[in-house]
């Protein structure tokens, strides 16, 4: 069988590179992945953290889960396969805007290090930072926002991250937010801060 991508010819090299963006923009295009379990605080934090950016002049893009799960990867379950397919067209999609300039925040689960190991390869290790939410299981639980823990626990939802599925926290992230006795004004200046001196 032939190869999907035998007779097609990228032209990478002849659009008009990212430089040329970001000199238009006065930034530079960048990825911060948030990981971290459902309810941690990702989308939270990533949002008030553009806001931020956004008040201080940043051109940026969220990528959130549960939006991307609606749209683009709505074909897509939490199986390990699907998992590794999602994380998959998100780095494309992330490296799309990162590549136009923009300051991109991809706020996912992401469970495994192996499958943030493939974001950053697709991404650009010079252009990718993991931002770790790190809220423990019993924390997110007992907030349990969107009462996912609890249908987990009851066996509704089958392969629930930190339930009955693993999530593997980053060994060596560029951030670490804690959320617990911290504000979420507090994590998101403690992230914007970071991203300001990553701009500057
Ligand atoms: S990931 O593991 O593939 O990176 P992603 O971040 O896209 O997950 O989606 C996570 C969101 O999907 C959760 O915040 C939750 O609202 C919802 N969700 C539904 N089913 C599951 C499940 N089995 N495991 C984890 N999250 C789930």
């Amino acid at each position: 069988m032939n190869s999907p991508i035998e007779h097609i010819y990228p032209i990478f090299d002849k659009i008009l590179q990212k430089e040329a963006k970001e000199k238009l923009l006065k930034q530079k295009g960048m990825v911060f992945w948030v990981t971290g379990l459902s309810g941690s605080g990702k989308s939270t934090i990533a949002q008030h953290t553009e806001a931020l950016l956004h008040e201080a002049g940043f051109l940026t893009q969220i990528l959130d889960g549960d939006n991307i799960r609606s749209g683009l990867n709505n074909n897509l379950s939490f199986t390990p396969e699907d998992r590794i397919e999602n994380i998959r067209r998100i780095a494309e999609v992330a490296k799309l805007f990162a590549d136009c300039g923009i300051v991109t925040i991809a706020s996912f689960i992401s469970p495994t290090i192996e499958i943030r190991q493939m974001a950053k390869e697709i991404i650009g290790e010079e252009f990718f930072y993991e931002i770790y939410v790190n809220t423990p299981l019993e924390e997110c639980e007992n907030r349990d926002v969107k009462g996912l823990y609890e249908k987990a626990r009851k066996g509704i939802i089958k392969n629930f991250t930190g339930i009955d599925a693993p999530y593997e926290a980053p060994e060596n992230p560029s951030l670490k937010l804690k959320t617990t006795n911290c504000s979420i004004t507090n994590s998101s200046t403690e992230f914007f801060n970071f991203i300001l001196e990553l701009l500057n």
